[in-house]
């Protein structure tokens, strides 16, 4: 855990650039000890594993898997592992230490219309198997990251996607006009976790109307493709879903961060500066499996699963119920080369299986029967 006190500064947005660093450690998991690996990882592979086709025979080391995945309105990532916004910064902070390109898509920093400088610190703490952080979308605004990052980014074959941020319809407007066209951006992702103005400081994420309109008013703006970002502060995701994906989206990232605080030392007063922060990490693994468990039954475009991603047995966990890729977030502060690392282990996974594609791999944990229930996730009663 202090190897993530390290790297995220209370001051930044993103985490230090550990890319000075001539080694950089590469543990299995940065928060939970070294687990047992589960059934379906090709380490405990038995014959009784559902993931093993019977009698299918190894696909040969020289053999490329298929890792590619659309995600509509003609983005294809080359495999289904990127990194998610706001623990990358704008990939450029990563470049020296990881092989950007073999990532299967960049989430940008969040962008807003006018540079932010943050919320007041203290901005992160740990807690158990996970962070709270409250950035405060800190960012230089878009013309600044435009100026900066568009011509890095265009010379790059990795699909760079800028997550979008603001607080009215109008801001996210604005801000997705002035990407439409630019060279080197891939498509949006569309963070609609933020407080809406217009509507009294509502969220966007959490009222279905709102997200429709903020959704559907994008979609007007442009032709890129178009990711929107589900909140888990809601009691059921599914009629948010299907609002957004009926408003014009091209694909559902789920999730962002849980909201949470945490107490000061001296137990005067909420220790983050900003009070509340968005728990991530291992801790919210659970409740993303159930979000996406529940929204890819009820959508027809694509889910890109984000929560806890550690391992492969993670991003095999989230295809299983749905996902078609998956974005590390957290896990990076400790370990920034993870997620080439998962592209790899996941094509060995594949290969391993007889799989020559990993598309079988997804869905395989939802319900076989159509019209069955989908969950019982928002009416789980203990
Ligand atoms: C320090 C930090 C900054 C973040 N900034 C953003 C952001 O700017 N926009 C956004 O949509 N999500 C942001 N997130 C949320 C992540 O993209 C991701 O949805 C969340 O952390 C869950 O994934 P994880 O458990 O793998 O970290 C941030 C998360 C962290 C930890």
């Amino acid at each position: 855990m202090k190897a993530r006190r390290r790297v995220v500064t209370a001051s930044g947005a993103s985490a230090q650039p550990a890319r000075r660093t001539p080694t950089v450690r590469t543990p299995k998991s940065p928060f939970v000890p070294a687990r047992q690996r589960r059934p379906g990882t090709a380490a405990s592979r038995t014959a009784g594993d559902p993931g093993v086709r019977p009698g299918a025979a190894e696909v040969p080391a020289g053999l490329p898997v298929d890792l590619r995945v659309d995600l509509g309105r003609g983005l294809v990532l080359p495999n289904p592992i990127l990194v998610a916004s706001g623990t990358f910064g704008y990939g450029t902070e990563y470049a020296e230490v990881v092989d950007v390109n073999r990532l299967g898509g960049i989430c940008c920093k969040g962008t807003t219309l006018k540079p932010r400088i943050g919320n007041p610190t203290p901005r992160v703490t740990e807690t158990p198997g996970g962070m709270l952080n409250s950035i405060g979308l800190q960012n230089p605004g878009v013309d600044a990251v435009l100026e900066k990052y568009a011509d890095t980014w265009a010379g790059w074959p990795v699909p760079v996607i800028v997550n979008v941020a603001g607080e009215s319809v109008g801001d996210y407007v604005e801000v997705v006009k002035r990407l439409d066209g630019m060279p080197g951006i891939a498509g949006i992702e569309l963070n609609i976790s933020c407080p809406n103005v217009g509507r009294g400081g509502l969220q966007f994420a959490i009222d279905a109307d709102a997200a429709a309109s903020v959704t559907a008013a994008v979609r007007r703006a442009t032709d890129l493709p178009l990711l929107v970002k589900l909140s888990p502060n809601v009691s059921d995701v599914r009629p948010i879903a299907r609002a957004i994906a009926d408003a014009g989206a091209d694909a559902l990232c789920a999730i962002n961060t849980l909201s949470g605080i945490a107490v000061g030392p001296a137990r005067e007063r909420p220790l983050l500066g900003n009070i509340y922060g968005g728990l991530s990490g291992p801790a919210i693994k659970p409740v993303a499996l159930r979000i996406v468990y529940e929204v890819s039954q009820v959508v027809s475009i694509p889910v890109v699963a984000i929560g806890g991603v550690t391992e492969l047995a993670d991003v095999l966990d989230f295809l299983a119920v749905g996902a078609v890729a998956v974005q590390v977030g957290t896990a990076i502060f400790a370990d920034p080369t993870l997620p080439v690392r998962l592209v790899d282990e996941l094509a060995g996974e594949c290969r391993q299986r007889g799989l020559t594609s990993y598309r079988p791999l997804i869905g395989t944990a939802l319900p076989k029967r159509a019209g069955a229930p989908s969950s019982k996730g928002a009416e789980y009663r203990p």
